[in-house]
């Protein structure tokens, strides 16, 4: 597996694997130690995708089990919009989500949306870091003009920041911006997300074929040569091993740019972060009283 080193000096691995919409506990803690078994080392959940405690348990298993230790492993959370009201809700938010995963660390903790006074929120974010119970602190769907101004802004920048990123919603801008300020960009629905179609489409089927691959291994693949960390989700077991291998080849300038042919720009984001609808249903949801 390869690794990127962040900007706090930390290595993260390029792969791991997401947990979003998995909500059945046991499902989630099942899923996770098969990532674990097949060598994924990062793990992806959020406060509010509600299994911060199934994936606790699953890293707490997977250690008792011997299969790898706690310094092994890349765990990531995200503080939710509601806790970003202000520095203390954040606060309070970061030590729920570790008392929920009961954990005494994350690796890495993002703030999921720039919603909310995000910055009071990030001084939360920087005093826990400098604590030790974050080891490196990020941002999530943060576009370039709201993170040129945060990273201009802020006394320590965001190590991370998890986009979008698939052959359809490319963001080869987002990327620029985040290489000026040497944030590592991490993928968010690697696969398309269930949406476009990529296993459909025959082009990625030659580049597959001519590899001995699976599409995709080749979209996966396609992000970690441009530098981009996938976490893809699945709940099964086969795709879940053959979502990490993913080391054993490499993708052509000509394959590189065919596949990034695919993007449809604006037009293939899935969701629209300045929308008033999106905006206020993620200020509206609650993850606690
Ligand atoms: N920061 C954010 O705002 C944000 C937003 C969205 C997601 N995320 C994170 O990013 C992770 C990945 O994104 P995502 O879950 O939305 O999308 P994704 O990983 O791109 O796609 C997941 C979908 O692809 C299917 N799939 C997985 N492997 C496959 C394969 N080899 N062949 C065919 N289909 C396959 C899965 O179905 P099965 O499970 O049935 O296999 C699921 O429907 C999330 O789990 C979460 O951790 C973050």
């Amino acid at each position: 597996m390869q690794h990127t080193l962040l900007n706090n000096g930390l290595q993260m691995p390029m792969a791991g694997f997401g947990v979003f919409k998995v909500t059945d506990k046991d499902e989630c803690r099942q899923s996770v130690l098969q990532a674990i078994r097949a060598g994924y080392r990062l793990i992806d959940t959020a406060a509010v995708y509600g299994n911060e405690d199934a994936v606790g348990e699953a890293v707490c298993e997977a250690i008792s089990e011997g299969l790898c230790t706690r310094e092994e492993l890349f765990i990531t959370s995200k503080l939710w919009v509601q806790d970003m009201a202000n520095y203390a809700a954040a606060e309070a938010g970061i030590k729920a989500s570790l008392e929920k995963s009961g954990l005494e660390y994350f690796d890495l903790y993002l703030l999921h949306q720039a919603m909310g006074d995000y910055f009071s929120a990030w001084r939360a974010m920087e005093d826990a870091y400098e604590a030790g119970s974050l080891k490196a602190i990020g941002v999530s769907n943060f576009y370039a003009h709201v993170l040129t101004n945060f990273c201009e802004t802020v006394r320590i920048k965001p190590a991370v920041n998890q986009i979008e990123l698939h052959p359809y919603h490319a963001q080869s801008d987002a990327l620029k911006t985040m290489q000026h300020y040497n944030v590592q960009p991490e993928a968010w629905a690697p696969l398309g997300g269930g949406r476009h179609q990529p296993f459909d489409n025959e082009m990625l089927a030659d580049i597959a074929t001519a590899h001995n691959k699976s599409i995709a291994q080749v979209v996966l693949r396609w992000n970690i040569q441009r530098g981009v960390t996938v976490i893809p989700k699945s709940v099964h077991e086969e795709r879940i091993q053959s979502n990490f291998d993913l080391w054993d080849f490499e993708l052509s300038d000509e394959q590189m740019a065919q596949i990034s042919e695919l993007d449809l720009g604006y037009v293939g984001e899935t969701i629209k972060h300045f929308e008033p609808d999106f905006v206020r249903g993620c200020l509206s949801v609650k993850i606690h009283d």
